[in-house]
Parts: C-alpha cells; structure tokens; sequence
C-alpha cells in the first residue's frame, strides 16, 4: 500500500518533468517553426505586391535589381514607366520630370504604371504624377569608398572632374584640382553620387541638421534602402515586403565588371573617400543601421540564414541550368550582340552566353535573365509601343 503510493507520486513528478520537458522544448521550437513554412511552398499573405518604384543609383549593383523587375513586368504584363522617344533613361541627371515617361502627356489626366525602374534623379511629386498611391518605393545604396572606386572607372572618360585623374588616389589627394562645381550636373558622379540620386544638392556641406532631415526624408519615402554588400540578405527582405515568388528575385550579376578592372585605394584614400563623399557616407551607415535592424526584427537568424542558402541554391542552379561553363564572359566572347553588356570607360564588363541546345520555355527564362539593361529597355519599350521607332541601341556595336 506504502510503497504503491509512492510509486503513484514517482509517476506523478515524472510527468509533470516530462510536461515540463516539452513545453520548453516546445517553446525553444517555436521560435523557428516558422523556418519550416518556405521549405513547403512560396505562400504569402496576400497577393504580391505590383505596384513598385526602384530608384536605381548607379554603381549600387542596381542593374541586377533592373534585371527582376523587368522580369516580373514581362511575365506577368505589367505597366513600366519607360523613358520617353530616343532616350535610355529618365532624363538624368536632371531633376525626373513626368514627361520623360513615354505616353505620358503634359496635360490633363496622367497614365499610371506598376513599375518604375530605370535612371532618373528622384523628384517625389513628378513620381507621384505618373505612379499610383500605393507604390512601394525602394532603392539601394552600396559603401561609398567602393561606389566612387566603380564610378571612377566606369566614368572616367565621361566625367571632367575624373578626365585629368591618372587614378581615383590622386583625384582624392587632392579633388579640388579636378573637381570643378559649377559643372555640377556631369560630375555628379564625381561626388555624393547617391546623395545627387536621391534629388538632393551633392555640394551641400554636411551639416548635421540638414543631413538629418533629408535622412528622416528618404526614410519616410522609402520603405526599403537595400544594401549592395549585403545583396543576398536584401533579396530576402524585399522578396518578404513584395510577397513575390523565390525565383522573382533571383537574379545573375550584371553589369558587374572583370576583376582586372577593378583597382583597391590605398587606406588612406579610403578615408579621403570618405570625407569627400561625406553626405553619402552618412547616407550609407544610416540605411546599413536600418537595414540591419529591419532584418533582425522580421527573421531570426537561423530563418535569415536558411533563407539566403536557398536563394543561393536557386541561383547556382539557374547559372548551372542557363550558362555556357556556368558563369560570366569577358565581352569579347560574347558573340550574340544581345547579349552583349554596354561598356564604359576603362571597365570590362561582363555578360554571358546561354548554354547550347536548351529547350524553348528555358531559353526564354535564362535569356531573361542574361539580357543587358539597354537591350532590355528596347525590347519591353518595342513591345509596348510597337508603333513607335525602337531605341536605337545600335552603339553596342561598336
Ligand atoms: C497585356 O496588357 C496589355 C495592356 O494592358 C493588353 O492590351 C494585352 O492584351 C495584355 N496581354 C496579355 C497576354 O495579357
Ligand atoms: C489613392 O488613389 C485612389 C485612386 O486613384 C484614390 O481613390 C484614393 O483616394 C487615393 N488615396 C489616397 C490616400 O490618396
Ligand atoms: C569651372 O567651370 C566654369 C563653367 O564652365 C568655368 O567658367 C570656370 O572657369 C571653371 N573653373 C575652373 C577653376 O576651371
Ligand atoms: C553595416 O552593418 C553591419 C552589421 O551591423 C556591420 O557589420 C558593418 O560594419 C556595417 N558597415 C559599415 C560600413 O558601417
Ligand atoms: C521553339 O521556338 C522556335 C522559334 O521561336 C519555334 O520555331 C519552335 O516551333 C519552338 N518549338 C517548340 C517545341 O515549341
């Protein structure tokens, strides 16, 4: 009778531990329960978002970002607001004007569109003349110190400031010598580039409240500022604000150059840059916070680290599945001419060639994905506007 009672309170302390044991477990589980729910399909609450503005900065990375979005408009018929007659971007870098969209009139009741992507210096009422009220709006931004590095060889022979430079180290010992103000509209590749793409003055100084304000600005503006160094983990972030599909925002590098034509500065240059480039630096370490924090605050770290292995699973495959030797090509040996990136500069640009023998519904998604900027422009603008004159684009040759 004793010893049976005791057995009754041995079993009663052994499940209220085993109890206790899963409910911890449970609770430690929990936490990334969610984890699992991407390994079982691409739902989202909701329907994707369609209605989307890209300010696309230069030298960010942003051409691969161009390269979903065109993408996405094509394979599910959306409306781009593309640049105007004979023009390859919205009139940078002069202030955006809604005009510079094609089809849009001067007058009277304006077009809406999904998506606006392409070049143009920001100027929120003339966006918000031609993009409807529920736009998401986003853009990227990338280190400074390595934005100029890029901007310096891509631009050299076209900006004055960077015409007369033997290199960026001798520009940033001593820019003023180069650096002429009152060109301000061709060299603003030459200084504050993000800060000039975002509409603002690039020559202001960097006072601490007006560089606040303009930051509280765009903050408000932009729902999303991805990071270029952190490329993967943006995709993440904006594949879960856009509820798009996993392969919406896999994309190849484009437009990125050999690693021949790219030159490192010496660390005391990386400090001048940084001082040169003051508003932008500002700019980037306050958007690194946020971005950071936007991150942490929506995805555990194990959910954030699944999510960019698949996104680079996905790629690899892709590249795999599309791409003659599985990887980017110096131009010359990219025969098919469109294919064929824009170059510029003293930059080698990259492209690719498609595997031989693909079949047609893959050819026509990997060909998606290797075309160039400009001949992609061309094509979606000769698709909308059949009637009008194509963009001539005929330089590529060259
Ligand atoms: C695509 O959209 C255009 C304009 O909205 C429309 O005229 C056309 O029929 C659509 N095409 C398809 C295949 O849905
Ligand atoms: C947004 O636009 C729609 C249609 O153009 C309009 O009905 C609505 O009132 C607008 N909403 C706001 C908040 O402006
Ligand atoms: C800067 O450019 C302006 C306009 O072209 C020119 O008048 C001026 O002489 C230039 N200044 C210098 C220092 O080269
Ligand atoms: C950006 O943020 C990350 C994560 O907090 C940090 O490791 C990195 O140093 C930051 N980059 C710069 C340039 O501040
Ligand atoms: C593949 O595309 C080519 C040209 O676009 C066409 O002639 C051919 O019939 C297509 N083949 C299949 C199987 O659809």
């Amino acid at each position: 009778m004793l010893s049976s009672l005791g057995g009754t309170q041995r079993c009663f302390w052994a499940i209220v531990l085993l109890a206790l044991i899963l409910f911890l477990l449970a609770g430690l589980l929990h936490v990334d329960v969610t984890m699992f729910s991407p390994l079982f399909g691409d739902q989202a609450e909701g329907p994707p978002i369609t209605n989307v503005m890209f300010l696309k900065t230069h030298k960010t990375a942003s051409s691969s970002v161009l390269n979903m979005l065109f993408r996405f408009v094509e394979t599910r018929n959306l409306s781009v607001a593309l640049p105007a007659g004979s023009r390859v971007h919205l009139g940078y870098p002069w202030l955006f004007l809604a005009h510079y969209v094609e089809g849009v009139k001067q007058d009277g009741a304006q077009q809406r569109f999904n998506v606006m992507c392409n070049h143009l210096r920001f100027n929120l009422p003339e966006v918000q003349k031609v993009m409807p009220n529920d736009t998401f709006y986003f853009s990227i931004l990338r280190n400074p110190v390595f934005q100029l590095e890029s901007s310096f060889i891509y631009y050299k022979d076209y900006v004055p400031a960077f015409r007369n430079a033997e290199n960026l180290d001798a520009f940033l010992a001593s820019p003023l010598t180069y650096y002429n103000q009152s060109l301000s509209l061709r060299n603003a590749y030459a200084k504050n580039n993000m800060w000039f793409d975002l509409g603002y003055d690039h020559n202001a100084p960097a006072e601490e409240n007006y560089v606040r304000a303009r930051l509280a600005e765009v903050e408000r503006r932009f729902q999303l500022v991805l990071m270029a160094e952190y490329f993967d983990e943006s995709m993440v972030l904006l594949r879960r604000r856009l509820r798009w599909r996993l392969d919406d925002v896999v994309s190849f590098r484009l437009n990125a150059r050999s690693q021949r034509s790219v030159t490192s500065l010496t660390p005391e240059g990386q400090e001048r840059a940084k001082r040169w480039c003051a508003l932008d630096w500002r700019l980037y370490q306050h958007f690194n916070r946020t971005f950071w924090a936007q991150v942490h605050a929506e995805l555990s770290p194990l959910r954030l680290r699944v999510e960019v292995a698949r996104l680079r699973a996905r790629r690899r495959e892709l590249m795999a599945l599309c791409l003659q030797d599985g990887g980017p090509k110096d131009k010359k040996q990219i025969t098919d001419l469109h294919l064929r990136p824009y170059q510029s500069g003293k930059a080698d640009i990259l492209g690719y060639n498609l595997r031989q023998g693909l079949d047609n519904q893959t050819l026509q998604v990997c060909q998606r994905m290797v075309t160039p900027e400009l001949q992609y422009m061309a094509r979606l603008y000769a698709q909308r506007f059949p009637e009008k004159p194509p963009k001539d684009i005929s330089f590529l040759e060259a």
